[in-house]
Formats: C-alpha cells, sequence, structure tokens
C-alpha cells in the first residue's frame, strides 16, 4: 500500500489523541503508556480496516461483530478499527469520513438501510479506499461505489419462508382454509426488511386465502417486538401466523402472546415464523414453541478477511458473494444446535 508509513502515523497520533481525550487530565502516565503503546501497533505491518457496525439491536449482530473481531484480528495480521454506530446512518456517514481521514487501507460497513450513500461512498473512492459490504445491501445508481459486497439473500430467505408455511398448511390439510398474518418487520428501508417482505409477499400473493393483515416495523429488538405483537393482540380477533423478521422480535412477539394466554408453535394456537436462528431460537424450535427459523448467517468475518487477501494479492472478487444459509423446524433441528456459539 502506497503511504503506508505516513498513514500508520495518522493512526498512531489519532489513537494518541483518543487516548488523551478520554483519560482526562489526570493520567498522564496513563496516557503515555497507552500511546507507546499504539505506536508500536501503529508500526506493525498490518492491514488497516475501519469497521462501522449498525449497531448491537440484536442476539445476531453480537455474533456479526464477534465474528468480523476474530477473523481481522492483529494475529491475522490486521489492525481493525470497530464503530457502533448506535442505528443511526448519520453516525455511520461519520465513521467511514473519519476512516477516510485516517487513509485506512479498507473500509467495511453495514449498511443501516438501503438509500444515501452515494456522496460518502464517492468520497471514498477518490480517497482510492476499496469499500467492502457486509451484511445488508444498498441502492446506488454507480456499483463501483464499492468493491463488493457479502451477506444474505434476505429476499430468498422470505421466500423459504413462504414455501415452508404453503408446505406446512398443506400437510395439516389447512390449504383451503382463510389463513390471517401478522408481520414483525425490522429495521424500515434496511435490505433485510424490504428483502424479507418481498421475498414472503411474493409467495403469499400466489395464495388468495393468505390474509396479511398488518406488516408494521418493530425494529429488529425484542421490547418492540413485544410492544407491536400486543397492539396486533388487541386490533385483530384471530391471528393464525406470526412472520417476525428476527429471532430477537419473535422472543417478545411470544411473551406478549404467553401473557394473553395465546400459545404458539406446534401444538399451539398460532403458527410463528421467524429469522436468524440464534442459539435460545433454535432450543425453541426444538421444543415447539417457534414452528420454523430460517437462519440469517452472521459468521463472516472470514469471508472479509479472504476477500481483503484477494484484494491484497490483486486477485479478482466478485462483487456478490452469499452466505451459505438453512432452514430450521423441529425435524432437523436437533442436529444443528449444539454447533451454535451465538
Ligand atoms: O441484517 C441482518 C439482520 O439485522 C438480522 O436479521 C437481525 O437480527 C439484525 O439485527
Amino acid at each position: 500500500m502506497k503511504n503506508k508509513g505516513w498513514k500508520k502515523f495518522l493512526m498512531a497520533a489519532g489513537c494518541i489523541a483518543v487516548a488523551a481525550l478520554t483519560a482526562g487530565c489526570g493520567s498522564f502516565q496513563h496516557v503515555a503508556t497507552q500511546s507507546a503503546k499504539e505506536t508500536k501497533e501503529a508500526e506493525e505491518d498490518l492491514i488497516v480496516v475501519g469497521f462501522s457496525q449498525i449497531g448491537s439491536e440484536s442476539v445476531w449482530r453480537t455474533a456479526n461483530s464477534a465474528s468480523i473481531q476474530r477473523a481481522l484480528s492483529r494475529e491475522n495480521g490486521f489492525f481493525l478499527e470497530f464503530n457502533n454506530a448506535r442505528q443511526k446512518q448519520e453516525n455511520q456517514i461519520k465513521a467511514i469520513r473519519g476512516f477516510i481521514s485516517q487513509r485506512v487501507d479498507y473500509i467495511i460497513f453495514s449498511p443501516a438501510t438501503e438509500e444515501g450513500w452515494e456522496t460518502v461512498l464517492q468520497e471514498a473512492k477518490d480517497a482510492g479506499i476499496p469499500v467492502i459490504l457486509v451484511d445488508r445491501k444498498i441502492s446506488v445508481s454507480d456499483d463501483s461505489l464499492y468493491t463488493t459486497w457479502i451477506g444474505s439473500d434476505a429476499k430468498a430467505e422470505g421466500e423459504k419462508a413462504g414455501i415452508w408455511l404453503e408446505t406446512y398448511l398443506g400437510k395439516n390439510g389447512r390449504q383451503e382454509e382463510d389463513i390471517n398474518i401478522v408481520v414483525l418487520q425490522g429495521t424500515p428501508g434496511s435490505s433485510v426488511q424490504l428483502g424479507r417482505t418481498l421475498g414472503f409477499d411474493s409467495i403469499a400473493k400466489q395464495h388468495p386465502n393468505w390474509h396479511i393483515l398488518e406488516e408494521k416495523p418493530a425494529d429488529f429488538t425484542t421490547a418492540k417486538g413485544k410492544e407491536v405483537m400486543e397492539q396486533y393482540i388487541r386490533k385483530y380477533q384471530e391471528i393464525d401466523v406470526v412472520v417476525s423478521q428476527n429471532d430477537d422480535m419473535t422472543f417478545g412477539a411470544i411473551q406478549a402472546m404467553e401473557e394473553h394466554g395465546i400459545t404458539t408453535g406446534v401444538d399451539g394456537d398460532v403458527i410463528v415464523i421467524s429469522f436468524d436462528a440464534v442459539r435460545e431460537a433454535l432450543e425453541m424450535v426444538a421444543e415447539g414453541t417457534i414452528n420454523v427459523d430460517v437462519e440469517c448467517n452472521p459468521e463472516q468475518g472470514e469471508y472479509v478477511a479472504e476477500i481483503i487477501r484477494k484484494l491484497e494479492n490483486k486477485e479478482p472478487v466478485d462483487k456478490e458473494n452469499v452466505v451459505e444459509e438453512k432452514v430450521f423446524t423441529p425435524e432437523n433441528v436437533a442436529e444443528y444446535i449444539d454447533m451454535r456459539t451465538y
């Protein structure tokens, strides 16, 4: 990388400034020790990566951050600057601008929403810094604004959920019945919310007896999932299916239903379809309170590291890299549960 020495000097200076600011006036010695440490880190020949993560809204997100931190470790030859944007696109834009001014080697980020990235990505492109998107996608007219994307096919996930429901209703002789569905959506305008909605709706449209009563955002969190589910319970007499676009919202929705005496899952009143497949949810699939969990794979760190290595070697990389994902039901979940680390 050209200008590496200069860039690393800037990074060390940045780290020293941050250390000084956060330490306050009384701990000069601590700051000096910290500075020496940071300078030593900056002197090593590491690939410097700035990562803007959306936030820490879900178990999935925590696993995704951990996967990237593990793969882009110092032992693996990386210096990772991790930024948590706390669900705000403006914080992500600020962080990306910070990475550009530090002249990092690569910028990676998981975009909160699809729209609104042109200006800052043009700045990264002008600075010659490759941008790697992880997890979610963006919508830009010029796709040369980013190098590559690694993540899940959210539309396919939504379709898998719809196809599972089709089969399940068929097996239970309910294919002709009127089926009332409510949906808990993730962050509005995010590629996963849009994709899962589009995918599920495309299957629902083929069934005139499926009635989507309402689709409301619940922000991918347990608290909001519970709140929105309570609103649905108060508003609708007959709910046959809850489609919840992530496990955290599902946990909240199930709590709300339990508190209203509504049972869920295999032997329950309401069919529950969830997404992500974190361990706690897989356990609920095994015990039968969630009917199906469509996997969204957060283990993207190794893919990112591999792509960066290829880019360092001037090897070509694919523009889109979809991670492998499964569908978990009570029939197959037992063989996967023990492998789940998150
Ligand atoms: O973008 C992936 C989604 O974001 C996951 O389904 C959800 O849990 C997370 O917060």
